[in-house]
């Protein structure tokens, strides 16, 4: 079968080429994929691939339809359209991966093989049926950051109606997508980017405040809020934007962080932090049962996830270029049999 894989180093060593299709185990699922989306994760396992590894089919991101049931899996059938849950191991909602199916903590696309290839065999328990309104791509784009950031702002961040959300760094996919769940919560979103462009685009998909990412927006999130701040700050930029989200955060508030693209050392004053009752709480991924709530939220708001841009399977390589030059907005695509 044809996939995108990754040996050597760097984005180099990424190449569209043929790979074994694996054959299926008691308790697994083969799935064709229709459409598989991108993730920065996807740049990170290029960068950090030991030179002599194994070549690795790349992609955490994935829809397709069922082609092939292992022994014992009897609710399902081929021909089911499903999404791929990526968090592997994570059953039940809890503070950490408790590895309820035993096969060790891991997200999809490194070390096991990923999304971006025609077939994929997985766990049972990692697929959920496709939500029926959403399109191929956008049922591919939405997962990984889809349960990432429905975990951030709602388990983690105890978001309620009437709050203020803070999002800086708007072009990602996960920023994305956190700007639409927070709004379809009922939210008040303020968002920053370096690129006016994505701050009208966000403006249009809701955005209540949308600021240049460096200026001083921490004290226009005080503003807009009547000096209160953010009760909740969702953090995947890191070192460019952590002084303004500190800054930007309510008394009381909750800094979420699970990203940190431009760098991930950055200082904080202790005597602010308690001073303020605030809390900086790291989260990566979730449960299948954040997933399928996630799922169930998507559908009931219509959520339709951002795309930015489609590419097939075989401009993968590509693809991941454009997503490492930061002029998105929103996911980048790829089409595999659409
Ligand atoms: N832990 C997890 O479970 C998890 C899950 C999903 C994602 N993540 C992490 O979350 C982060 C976001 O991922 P993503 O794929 O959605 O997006 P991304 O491609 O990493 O881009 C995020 C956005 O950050 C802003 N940005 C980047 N560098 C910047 C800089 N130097 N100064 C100011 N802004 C900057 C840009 O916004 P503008 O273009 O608008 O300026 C960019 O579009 C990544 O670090 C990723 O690894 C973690």
């Amino acid at each position: 079968m044809k996939a995108i894989v990754h040996q050597g180093e760097g984005l180099d060593g990424a190449s569209y080429r043929d790979m074994e299709r694996p054959g299926i185990e008691p308790g697994q699922v083969c799935v064709k994929l229709k459409a598989a989306a991108l993730n920065h994760r996807d740049i990170w396992t290029c960068n950090r691939a030991e030179p002599g590894a194994s070549p690795v089919i790349l992609g955490s991101d994935g829809t397709g339809i069922v082609s092939e049931l292992g022994a014992g899996v009897d609710d399902l059938a081929v021909g089911d359209e499903v999404v791929i849950n990526s968090s592997q191991d994570w059953a039940s909602r809890s503070e950490v991966p408790l590895g309820e199916y035993g096969v060790g903590y891991k997200i999809l696309g490194f070390p096991d093989h990923g999304t971006f290839a025609e077939y994929i065999v997985i766990g049972r328990q990692q697929v959920e049926p496709k939500p029926a309104f959403l399109d191929w791509r956008e049922a591919a784009a939405f997962c990984l950051v889809g349960i990432t950031t429905y975990r951030a702002l709602f388990s983690e961040g105890r978001l309620k109606a009437g709050q203020t959300v803070a999002i800086p760094g708007i072009g990602g996919g996960a920023a994305t997508q956190a700007l639409l769940f927070a709004k379809a919560a009922g939210a008040k979103v303020v968002i920053t980017s370096r690129s006016e462009e994505k701050l009208s685009k966000a403006r249009e998909l809701g955005a209540n405040l949308a600021v240049k990412s460096d200026g001083d927006w921490g004290q226009a999130v005080r503003d807009f809020t009547a000096g209160r701040g953010a009760d909740i700050v969702i953090e995947t930029v890191g070192e460019a934007t952590w002084k303004n989200s500190l800054a930007a955060l309510a008394n009381g508030g909750r800094l979420v962080v699970f990203g940190g693209t431009s760098g991930g050392t950055v200082e904080i004053d202790l005597g602010s932090l308690y001073l303020h009752w605030q809390s900086i709480i790291g989260t990566t991924m979730g449960s299948r049962e954040e997933f399928r709530d996630m799922l169930a939220f998507t559908e009931a708001h219509q959520i339709h996830p951002i795309i930015d841009r489609s590419f097939p399977l075989s401009e993968g390589v590509e693809a991941m270029r454009y997503l490492d030059s930061a002029g998105q907005m929103g996911n980048v695509v790829l089409e595999i049999d659409t």
